[in-house]
């Protein structure tokens, strides 16, 4: 089937075939970057949970490799869940702790080691049965809330770990939670009392991350390692994944590693209830820092809006999203910034240079571009000034989801651009900014993905997604698209916002896709300032030469 075929990515981290669900343990080791990923081996939905294995040198090219844990023991029979992956600085053992789900579904912690740490693939791991299970959940924590360890601080000064595992109390109000363990070895941990943070009436976290960013200073646009945890100028930002709602939250603030507490900057944006690292379809999170190029980059995954039949018949799901970098956003002090590693521009081919293009109100203007499936598209676009300074639209206090969508006309938007379109714009991706204006006179910009045209078919999930972000005084608006077949990938100013979408066309495949900039405002024309379009190549994906099956 063409329409199956094509929605296979070209150049996003895929598996070879069946399904995959969130990275683990994303780490640099020995010249290659390690990537984990939840992974069923047989089938492409969720289900005989193993850690699919893959190694890269750029992050954009890979090897699977043979699957690195697969449940075959009590404690893990119901599926070797998300965790993470440690180097022990003392010996250098590779220690991989993660959650294992019981045959009654309960969820408890393991060790596996890396067979040879001297293997730079780190291809065969071994469980550690004399002393698994490890860890179970402390009294008062449901049995089946209780995973995805992750360690973010080491203290050179006792050789101990601190690592965050997430759950909820619904003896409280349905509250989220994560707790901090201290552990010397992954074998033996101790549960600090208290928590590191919690937030009522969000439900379970998982996949809890908190990492430091540099906030000011000479460390500005550096990442930084987990043992940078104390430095000077930094801020730490707590992240996890809400399960109610299936969304990656995060909020900045700091880390008292005394107290092992965590509180925001601005109690009004915490976590699950504040700021989302992307509002569509991206979940499951999680950081590691890159020793090469000095930086903190991020992987999530995002998986599939179409029907499980659909998936068992293109014999694979989801992909994770394109690695970003993650920075803290000096310019505004309130966000971080996540944009696509710049490994990602060396895909880039042939370019089309668009500038100073008018979009009258309520008009389209057809970027010809040649094949537009794989897409790395940069845009500035600046609003003529009067419109924005005399233009009233009455509070309405506009929210991308319960909007009309790229349909939907406001004085000062929707506009943006249709990717994935057909000529005669009857299936589109569209990706747009809407500027209201509050009572108070201050102006809001949103950032929106429309998936409500971006198929034909019946059996899909689509949505308006996105939220707002700071626009700064004299700052044009600009936007990042990512287009690899049917993920589409959004970036608004620079990274202070994002927006993922798995998108289906019918019609917009192959030669028939196309791109166009279009204006729905009624009271402001829209001028194109820059536009840049590059044909990406693909990259490679395949089993490890020695290794022919997974
Ligand atoms: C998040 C998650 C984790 C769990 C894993 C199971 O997507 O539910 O909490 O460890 O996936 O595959």
């Amino acid at each position: 089937n063409q329409m199956l075929t094509w929605q296979r990515a070209g150049f996003h981290f895929r598996t070879v075939k069946n399904y995959m669900n969130d990275p683990s343990g994303p780490m640099y080791y020995k010249g290659w970057y390690h990537l984990f990923y939840q992974h069923n081996p047989n089938y492409a939905y969720w289900g005989d949970i193993s850690w699919g294995h893959a190694v890269s040198r750029d992050l954009l090219n890979w090897f699977h490799l043979p699957v690195a844990v697969k449940p075959d023991r009590w404690y893990d029979i119901y599926g070797v869940w998300t965790g993470s992956i440690t180097v022990m600085p003392d010996d250098g053992r590779v220690v991989m702790l993660y959650t294992g789900g019981t045959k009654e579904k309960y969820q408890i912690m393991s060790v596996a080691m890396a067979a040879d740490p001297s293997d730079p693939l780190l291809v065969e791991w071994v469980k550690y049965d004399e002393v698994n299970p490890v860890l179970r959940p402390p009294p008062g924590i449901g049995l089946t809330d209780f995973r995805d360890p992750n360690p973010i601080w080491y203290n050179t000064t006792d050789s101990t770990w601190q690592l965050v595992i997430g759950s909820k109390n619904d003896s409280l109000q349905h509250t989220g939670i994560a707790m901090v363990y201290t552990t010397k070895d992954f074998i033996n941990l101790t549960l600090l009392p208290g928590v590191l943070h919690s937030v009522d009436h969000v439900g379970m976290w998982e996949c809890v991350d908190l990492f430091p960013v540099a906030s000011s200073g000479p460390l500005i646009g550096r990442g930084l390692d987990r043992s940078m945890m104390l430095a000077d100028n930094v801020k730490h930002v707590l992240k996890a994944s809400m399960n109610d709602e299936w969304h990656d939250y995060y909020a900045i603030g700091s880390y008292d590693v005394a107290t092992h507490r965590w509180v925001p900057d601005d109690e009004s944006v915490d976590v699950g209830i504040g700021m989302r690292i992307d509002w569509g379809k991206f979940y499951a999170s999680r950081t590691f820092y890159d020793p090469v190029k000095e930086r903190r980059v991020m992987w999530g995954y995002v998986g599939e809006t179409d029907s499980g039949d659909a998936d068992v018949a293109k014999g694979w799901a989801s992909f994770q999203g394109i690695p970003r970098t993650v920075l803290f956003d000096v310019k505004t002090g309130t966000n971080v910034l996540t944009w696509p590693i710049e490994e990602v521009e060396s895909l880039r081919m042939t370019r089309k240079d668009f500038s100073d293009i008018v979009v009258n109100k309520g008009s389209t203007v057809e970027l010809h571009v040649g094949d537009a499936n794989q897409l790395d598209i940069e845009a500035e676009f600046e609003m003529d000034k009067d419109a924005l300074e005399t233009a009233i639209e009455a509070d309405i206090g506009y929210n991308c989801s319960s909007s009309g969508g790229a349909v939907s006309r406001g004085v000062l938007g929707p506009f943006g651009l249709f990717v994935l379109a057909n000529q005669d714009l009857t299936e589109l991706t569209a990706t747009y900014f809407y500027v209201s204006r509050a009572t108070d006179g201050s102006l809001h910009t949103h950032l929106c993905h429309d998936e409500m045209r971006s198929s034909k078919a019946n059996d899909i999930v689509k949505r308006v997604v996105g939220g707002t972000f700071t626009v700064l005084d004299g700052e044009l608006l600009s936007l990042r698209i990512l287009v690899d077949h049917s993920i589409v990938e959004s970036f608004a100013q620079g990274g202070r916002t994002s927006a993922t979408s798995r998108v289906y066309p019918t019609e917009a495949i192959y030669e028939r896709a196309r791109v166009f900039l279009f204006n729905n405002a009624t009271g402001a024309t829209i001028t194109a300032k820059a536009v840049k379009v590059w044909q990406m190549n693909s990259t490679s994906n395949q089993y490890y030469p020695f290794t022919s099956s997974n």
